[in-house]
């Protein structure tokens, strides 16, 4: 029976791209996400690598096209059922899986299957026992292989406590990190964890990776200013702006989101 994180997933999916298309914040948001990412792929293209909570395949379908055999996983069926529409339509001949499976303990997969597991849109902190996910995140990567993570940030997150003056709320979510996923339909609401950045880096050592680097995703571009971005010389001084900014402690206490790329030692 699915829960209210995958009825609220199911239920967005056939309209979730329309949401982030066509957005200049969204798509140099997505930029910086993928450079980071970059320096990271497996130089070895003949393992399997995982996308997990793909979503519509956003992460995946580039992952396809830089020519990885990608395993989309979801814990929603109907983002899985766009996925694979997306990717049928894009590479019609290769043979990527799709498989719901959720991160908590992605008992689909066997133990070393993939050399990178790259999890964006923050399936982290949507899992129900974020600990559980990174172990299993662990257990299903290659020796040597890397995870690239994004979550919610805890100091990123305390504004709309602030707006709201619920100082008792933003007092109790700055010392947890527990919140709730404040769906419009009440029967969808789910519980999310926001990180702070050394709890972050402490959960990865924890479970057997090495940091290798966290930055906040976004340090100076604001969404309600998206249309600055529509300026191509803006645009990339933003861009400049933000990856010299976004690896600092100030960039990680001002961002929404918080990106890690972590390695599984070797055995
Ligand atoms: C914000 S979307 C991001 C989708 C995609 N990765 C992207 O960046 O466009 C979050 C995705 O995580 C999935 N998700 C939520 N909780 C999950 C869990 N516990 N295990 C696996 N996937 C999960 C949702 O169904 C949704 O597709």
């Amino acid at each position: 029976m699915s829960g209210p994180n995958q009825r609220y997933h199911d239920r967005i999916a056939p309209r979730y791209d329309d949401v982030y298309a066509d957005d200049p914040y969204w798509d140099l948001y997505h930029d910086i996400s993928w450079r980071a990412l970059k320096p990271h792929l497996p130089s070895d293209q003949s393992h399997p690598v995982l996308d997990v909570g793909c979503g519509t395949g956003l992460y995946g379908l580039r992952l396809a096209k830089s020519r990885f055999k990608v395993c989309f996983s979801d814990l929603s069926a109907r983002m899985l059922d766009v996925a694979a529409r997306k990717a049928e339509e894009q590479f019609p001949k290769a043979q990527h899986r799709f498989v719901q499976a959720d991160i908590t303990d992605l008992a689909p997969f066997t133990t070393a299957e993939f050399s990178m597991v790259v999890g964006q849109g923050d399936p982290l902190s949507f899992a129900s026992d974020w600990r559980k996910a990174l172990r299993s995140v662990h257990r299903v990567l290659r020796p040597n292989g890397v995870a690239v993570l994004s979550v919610d940030s805890r100091f990123g997150g305390c504004q709309p406590f602030v707006t709201r003056k619920d100082y008792d709320g933003l007092q109790r979510f700055l010392r947890s990190g527990d919140s709730e996923w404040l769906a419009d339909r009440r029967e969808e609401r789910f519980p999310l964890h926001a990180f702070t950045p050394d709890e972050l880096r402490e959960g990865f050592k924890r479970a057997g990776f090495s940091v290798l680097s966290l930055i906040g995703k976004t340090v100076f571009a604001e969404r309600n200013q998206a249309a600055v971005l529509e300026d191509a010389t803006l645009r990339a001084q933003v861009l400049r702006l933000e990856e010299e900014w976004n690896g600092t402690e100030f960039g990680l206490a001002r961002a929404h989101h918080l990106q890690v790329a972590a390695r599984k030692a070797a055995e």
